[in-house]
């Protein structure tokens, strides 16, 4: 499991950004909605978003399905989700490691953008595999190697800290989704390139979404002045033709399903 510190950091970090999060989130929008296809078309369903945020997607869902839950670690997500969503929606305080329901009584997990944040991820797989009924549906969205490899890159030239968090190869994902109780059963890889003004713009979104918290970071606080203006020079190598500042972000999404 992973260090109970770590996880209440990131619990932290989300729930500073929870006022922010919605007008932030154009890449969640963006990976949430393409999962929608793939969302089964009985409604008599009772479904778990797994790091349900703000709610936004819950939502959605529960404007389709009979019994709908939000499960999240940051308690004031949660808080902003429960004032602003379908009163209908159950929500739970908890941790993706130890789901709060029973063996076996979920029909479909939706988790949108959430797995990166859990390592190890194959114990979390274990828990929405343990929680879905037999036959049930595990439909997710990712970020893998290579997201914000810009960042990462111009951050390398500065120093050796850890600046921006670990993503699993795709490959290594994959491995992991498929096994003698789950079958990947379609997946697909979209590189999403966002644009920036500066590097300024590009660090405030990820604080407004909550997701600048790297646990593996060694240095605390913010990078000194002069690191700061170093790394943002390094960055202009990726500057595009227009002076947009590209960030990429690898979305990894797919349907599972729990093997009876
Ligand atoms: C990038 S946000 C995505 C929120 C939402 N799914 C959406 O589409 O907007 C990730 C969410 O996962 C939650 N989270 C991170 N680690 C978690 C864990 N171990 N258990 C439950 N929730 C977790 C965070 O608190 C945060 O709300």
């Amino acid at each position: 499991m992973p260090k109970m510190t770590s996880r209440y950091k990131i619990a932290k970090s989300f729930g500073s950004a929870s006022a922010s999060y919605d007008i932030s989130a154009r890449l969640q929008r963006y990976s949430g909605k393409h999962l929608m296809p793939w969302l089964p078309n009985r409604n008599d369903l009772t479904v778990l978003d797994l790091g349900s945020g703000t709610g936004f997607f819950t939502d959605l869902l529960a404007s389709s399905y009979q019994q709908v839950m939000g499960l999240d670690i940051s308690k004031d997500m949660l808080i902003f989700a429960q004032e602003n969503r379908n009163q209908a929606i159950c929500w739970l305080e908890a941790d993706a490691y130890k789901i709060p329901l029973q063996d076996n009584s979920i029909d479909f997990i939706y988790s949108n953008l959430m797995i990166q944040w859990c390592d190890p991820l194959d114990l979390v797989l274990n828990e929405v595999m343990r929680v879905l009924k037999p036959g049930g549906l595990f439909i997710f969205s990712t970020l893998v190697n290579g997201t914000l490899f810009e960042l990462k890159s111009a951050w390398a030239q500065v120093d050796d800290d850890q600046h921006v968090i670990d993503f699993k190869a795709e490959r290594e994902v994959r491995a992991l989704l498929n096994g003698p109780d789950r079958k990947l059963l379609e997946a697909k890889q979209q590189d999403i390139i966002l644009e920036y003004e500066n590097v300024l713009h590009l660090a405030h979104e990820l604080k407004s979404l909550g997701a600048n918290h790297v646990p593996k970071k060694q240095g605390k606080g913010l990078a000194g002045k002069d690191k700061w203006q170093k790394m943002t020079k390094s960055y202009q190598d990726f500057l595009e033709p227009n002076n947009i500042y590209p960030a990429t972000y690898k979305v990894f999404s797919g349907l599972v399903v729990k093997l009876s």
